[in-house]
Formats: C-alpha cells, structure tokens, sequence
C-alpha cells in the first residue's frame, strides 16, 4: 500500500470532553485521548464507566442516543466533530462497528456489506469492489457465503460482518466496540489477528474491550475510564505492568497471583 500524503493522515484528538444524556445524566466528565495515525489504542474500563459513549461521540451518533457533547472538543485531522452528524464523521473517515454485532439479519451478506459506506455519495464502481475484496480476502469464511442470511451466521460470523461492513466504508479510523464479547476464545483469537490485519493494512483503530488481555496485546497505548472519568493512561505495555490493570482487568489477586 503506498505511503499516504501526510495530510491525509490525520489523529484523532478528543479533548476534556463532556458527555450528558438527556438533561442531567453526565455519562463523561473532561476525557481527553489521542489516537495518532495508523495506532491502536485501547478503551478499558468496567461496565456503564463510559466506553460506548466515546465512541458515539466520535462517530457523531450521540444525538440519536439522546447525549449530547457539553464541553471540551473533539477533532479528526482538521475535520471538527461534535456528536452530531455521523455522515460527516464517515466522510472524514472515522468508522464504528456498534456493539453487539449489529447485522441485518433478513439480508444476505453481500446485502449487508452493500449497506456498508452508505453517506459516503456516490463511489466508482471499482473502489467499492476493492473494498469488497479487501473484506473478502480478510474474511474467507464470508467469501464462501455471500448469499446467505446474515441471521444465520455464527456469533462470530456476524461480527466479522459487522466490521467487514464497517470496512466497506474504506475507513482510516476503526471505533471498535467489544468485539469479543461472547465469543469463543478460539473466535476471540481470530478477532485480533484481523483487528491487527486491519491496522497492518494502515487503518488506526479505537478498540473499546472488557477482555483487557486481548486489547492490551494489540494496543500502543491504553485508556481506563472508571465512571466517566480517566483513571489510568499511558502506553499499554506499561499498564498491562500496573497493579490496578492487573487486579481489575486481568484476572489477577492483590498479591500478584493469577485469581482462580
Ligand atoms: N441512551 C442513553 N440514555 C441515557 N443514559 C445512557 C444512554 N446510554 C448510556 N447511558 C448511561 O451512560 C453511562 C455510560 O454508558 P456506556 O457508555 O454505555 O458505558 P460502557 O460502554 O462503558 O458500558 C451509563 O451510566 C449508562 O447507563
Ligand atoms: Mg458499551
């Protein structure tokens, strides 16, 4: 893949920001996070502390979750993005794969990847069948079903369509949420090794996981929200090392032993 120009590689800066659910409910309280070109960041943090509500607030899907951004700001290379308008956010290339694999179940897969970079306007004929290709030759097992239901698919079967139409969308920032949940630990395997693939392949990726593990191992840098709130930050291998990481995210006791 040649090297793109260097405008056209742009971080993701979110900075102090607020997020407010209705009239009062703050669901996040000045978060500030980075995701440089071409990174893997991982978002960690215990049920309700705030994850999904990050990532809507990037892909500009908050407003139909009844959130709204109430201070601090929120950027794509020179692109501003204020929760509010998800074509804009895939227009700058900003993707998410919502969480619980959400397909359409009635459709095929072919069908559902077509669903994939809808907003984009209209494309040439050959940059959507790259696109396809490129979602094929990651997911041979979509490859050799392209016209069954989608309702019909595995687990992780849909997951994989899930991201792959997320893919279709050509994005250069991939907001993952949970992609491992309830899945297989051999599925959960086969998630990384694409969600790497896909960062090979040059796209950045915000990786929200409860399996702190897995997201660890793939990520640069690591982010732990606890209630809305930044708790922890900094390069995931050093927190992967942190005590607090350990306890909560890992399976481990406070004297270092792995929990039973
Ligand atoms: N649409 C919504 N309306 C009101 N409150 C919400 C909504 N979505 C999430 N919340 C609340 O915001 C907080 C953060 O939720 P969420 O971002 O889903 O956390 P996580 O993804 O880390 O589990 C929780 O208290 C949750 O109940
Ligand atoms: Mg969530």
């Amino acid at each position: 893949m040649p090297e793109a120009p260097p405008d056209d590689r742009a971080a993701l800066h979110v900075e102090n920001v607020d997020v407010t659910y209705g009239r009062a409910l703050s669901a996040l309280r000045s978060v500030s996070l980075t995701v440089p070109p071409g990174g893997v960041v991982a978002l960690l943090g215990a049920n309700g502390a705030g994850k999904t509500t990050l990532l809507r607030a990037v892909s500009g899907t908050l407003r139909l979750h009844r959130g709204a951004i109430t201070a601090g700001s929120i950027r794509y290379g020179s692109t501003a993005l204020d929760g509010r308008d998800p074509v804009r956010a895939v227009r700058a290339g900003v993707v998410q794969v919502p969480e619980g694999r959400r397909v359409f179940a009635a459709l095929t897969v072919e069908e559902n990847l077509r669903t994939g970079g809808l907003g984009l306007g209209r494309r040439r004929p050959a940059q959507v069948q790259e696109a396809r290709d490129r979602v094929f030759t990651l997911f041979p097992r979509l490859a050799e079903r392209p016209r069954q239901a989608a309702g019909l698919l595995s687990g992780g079967e849909q997951q994989m369509l899930a991201i792959g139409r997320a893919l279709m969308a050509a994005p250069r920032l991939l907001l993952l949420d949970e992609p491992s949940l309830g899945l297989a630990p051999l599925m959960v395997d086969r998630i990384a090794e694409v969600v790497r693939e896909i960062n090979t392949q040059g796209t950045a990726v915000l990786l929200v996981e409860q399996n702190a593990g897995m997201a660890l191992s793939l990520a640069d840098h690591a982010h732990v929200l606890e209630v809305g709130e930044t708790r922890l930050a900094g390069p995931a291998a050093e927190l992967a090392r942190t005590d607090a990481v350990r306890r909560l995210y890992l399976g481990e006791s406070a004297d270092g032993q792995e929990a039973a």
